[in-house]
């Protein structure tokens, strides 16, 4: 194995460039970058990825100390150390995005959207009280570490880097209160399907003694919280057969919001209905993606409540065509039960509708590059 040199202190010349290109940032940052000594991806079976398993050679890492964030640096990924007195893991002051770059050719990666997940991550961290980092630190120092670690994009399609970029409360205090000291990474991962099903369709059930989110709380952005405090209901509908729960709305019960993994939508009679984003919901990079997209092809699309019984009505009339969600992790993932008390529906036979075939294809074919860009989503990097 190649040993790599290190440690190298780079002065990005270049600084990250917009996705629509109105501004070229003029700020030049420094990026301390430590090389590692031998890389891992021998040890990397491709063609047999699991999910957020395995994790590429670099990482980018911030520090907020003293009112302010330090210069990004990349360091070879591994093992952080902390006391047991860390502020967020006694009070999971945490927030995470997951965003995706693919493989075009030798030279050009995709990032898709990269700028709405750095405004998402924005929001989160304010809705949790950590310090935002800015879209020049987030841009150019991840631009960086997927040109750094570029021969870890899978090349197969179907396949991505999955980026994690998450900061949480790094200060040494168990009072719960807002922390002084901060840390911020980017660690990026080879990923398959999400969900062991792959495109096949899930199966999802509505639960009514638990609830995900409520109005005012933190289901509109990606806190840690939200996710680790599904698993006990996700668990219990596991061990009824289901994929994941189908949440519904915290005061009624009664209307749909998401899965949790992913937003979901409802072709009925030629309309795409998807619940609004009122401030339980996430705001889906993918979900404004399969909006516009569908707008584009001249679907009606409703943003508005819909009821767990107008679904099961619109069934019984024969107007339900199709559900899918749709998330970055999970891309389109078609429904094909839902369970909901002692009622079940069957969606497309079970089958994968036409419809969230043909909105898999032209996101996935934006993002490989195989199709034209209209929207400007596809953000390219250049890797030397
Ligand atoms: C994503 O889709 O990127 C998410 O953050 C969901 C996560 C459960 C993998």
């Amino acid at each position: 194995m190649k040993c790599l040199q290190k440690p190298a202190n780079i002065l990005l010349k270049t600084p990250y460039l917009s996705t629509h290109k109105l501004k070229l940032n003029s700020i030049v940052m420094k990026i301390k970058k430590t090389i590692a000594d031998k890389s891992r991806i021998s040890e990397i079976d491709f063609d047999n990825l699991e999910f957020g398993r395995q994790f590429s050679d670099h990482m980018v890492e911030m520090t907020w100390e003293n009112g302010s964030w330090s210069q990004p640096e990349i360091k070879p990924y591994g093992p952080i150390s902390f006391t047991p007195a860390l502020n967020a893991l006694h009070y999971g002051q945490a927030g995470f995005e997951g965003m995706k770059a693919f493989y075009y050719d030798e030279k050009t990666i995709h990032l898709f959207r990269p700028e709405d997940h750095q405004r998402r991550f924005e929001n989160t961290c304010k809705r949790l009280c950590i310090p935002p980092v800015d879209m020049n630190s987030f841009m150019t120092s991840l631009e960086e570490l997927i040109k750094t670690d570029s021969r870890w994009v899978p090349r197969k399609r179907g396949r991505a880097l999955y980026i994690r970029p998450f900061a949480f409360s790094s200060e040494e205090y168990i009072a719960a209160r807002v922390s002084g000291k901060y840390k911020f990474f980017i660690i990026t991962s080879p990923v398959a399907a999400y969900y062991k099903e792959g495109f096949n369709p899930v199966k999802l059930t509505t639960t009514f003694n638990y609830v995900r989110a409520v109005k005012g709380g933190t289901g509109a952005v990606k806190a840690a919280g939200n996710y680790g405090s599904s698993y006990y209901p996700a668990k219990k509908a596991q061990e009824e057969g289901y994929t994941q729960v189908l949440w519904l709305d915290a005061k009624e019960q009664t209307y749909i919001e998401e899965v949790g993994t992913m937003n979901i939508f409802f072709l009925i009679d030629g309309t795409l209905i998807t619940p609004p984003l009122g401030g339980t919901i996430l705001p889906g990079i993918t979900r404004k993606s399969v909006i516009a997209l569908a707008k584009s092809w001249d679907v009606p699309v409703e943003e508005r409540r819909i009821s767990i019984d107008e679904v099961f009505e619109e069934d019984d009339k024969g107007s339900l065509q199709e559900i899918f969600g749709a998330g970055t992790a999970a891309v389109i993932s078609p429904v094909g039960l839902i369970n909901h008390g002692d009622r079940q529906i069957k969606i497309a036979g079970d089958k994968i509708g036409p419809f969230a075939k043909k909105m898999y294809d032209a996101i996935t074919g934006l993002q490989y590059g195989e199709i034209d860009d209209p929207f400007e989503w596809v953000h390219k990097i250049h890797v030397s």
